[in-house]
């Protein structure tokens, strides 16, 4: 026998709603949950010593984790198991996702915290979760601040502070946002050496940009509890243009968040690493010609409930 899995686990995807790269130099951010992000099943293999076989078709991923295994979801997958003392062979895993990959929406937090839930159960403690979430996110992306893990174990809308945990944000009614897919994978390693290359060059100047996108989380949830949608809107362009300031915007995606504020849009940024990903935009009460004018892009409606 294997050592034993759990026959099923879940984890959140997630949208950050501002706060982004900040983050990691320990300003708030604050995130919302995707429910249902990710979604994995396991199954005995018929031999205990063969390589556990991950399958998430979505994501068009088909893979054994063999210890000399140079993909790097099969490199994260072990380094989750092993942190969790799991098995690291006899399993057949299957995942559905309607996460997008490499979009900004937290797919690889939403995996790894889905795998650790197979060993530890749903009830498992949410600082173990992250911890071995962790172990695998920094595979793919160096050193995360833990706010997608952290999002993709607990759900709901956080206030995260990086070594500090998450609290959940009061919100005074649901949420409605849309998220743009602007088609352009990016890397998140990559986008955040780039700010922090821009902050060695320019200290002075980057670190109140810093400062200033930690200030629009921090007021976008006074804005949340009085469900002021103009003021949160206006906030999520500012940190757009804070975004781009410290490098990680396109002029792809500045075009896109232009477009989404001509077609009535109450604010618009880019969402997670930048450099490509999804647009996050809030829309008005009818957002019947922003679906009219993104209709190419398959935008994603989605409510975030209090
Ligand atoms: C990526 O989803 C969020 C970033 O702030 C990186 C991190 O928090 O580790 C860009």
């Amino acid at each position: 026998m294997p050592i034993p899995l759990h026959p099923r686990a879940e984890a959140c995807g997630k949208v950050i709603l501002l706060g982004e790269h900040s983050v990691v130099y320990g300003h708030p951010a604050v995130a919302a949950g995707l429910p249902q992000g990710v979604c994995l099943q396991a199954v005995p293999r018929e031999h205990a010593k063969l390589p556990i076989s991950l399958s998430i078709p979505q994501w068009q991923l088909e893979l054994e984790l063999r210890a000399d295994s140079e993909h790097p979801v099969a490199r994260a997958c072990l380094e989750v198991l092993t942190h969790c003392d799991g098995p690291v062979t006899g399993w057949a895993i299957t995942g559905t996702t309607c996460l997008p990959a490499r979009a900004g929406l937290g797919s690889s937090a939403a995996l790894t915290v889905a795998l650790a839930r197979l060993v530890l159960g749903e009830h498992a403690d949410l600082d173990e979760l992250v911890d071995a979430s962790l172990a695998g996110e920094r595979v793919f992306h160096g050193e995360p601040s833990g706010l997608d893990s952290r999002v993709a174990a607990q759900g709901g809308v956080l206030r995260f502070v990086r070594g500090a945990g998450a609290e959940p944000v009061p919100l005074a009614g649901p949420l409605p946002l849309l998220l743009i897919p602007s088609n352009i994978p990016r890397s998140t390693a990559i986008q955040v050496a780039k700010v922090r290359a821009r902050l060695e060059r320019q200290r002075s100047v980057i670190t109140p940009t810093l400062s200033a996108l930690g200030a629009a989380a921090e007021a976008s949830i006074r804005a949340l509890a009085h469900q002021d949608l103009t003021a949160l809107g206006e906030l999520m362009t500012i940190a757009h243009h804070l975004l781009g300031a410290i490098d990680v915007s396109s002029p792809a995606l500045d075009a896109l968040q232009a477009s989404a504020l001509a077609a009535g849009a109450l604010g618009a940024k880019l969402t997670g690493a930048g450099g490509g990903g999804c647009l996050l935009v809030l829309p008005p009460t009818d957002p019947s010609a922003l679906l009219t004018a993104f209709a190419t892009y398959e935008p994603l409606l989605v409510e975030v409930h209090p």
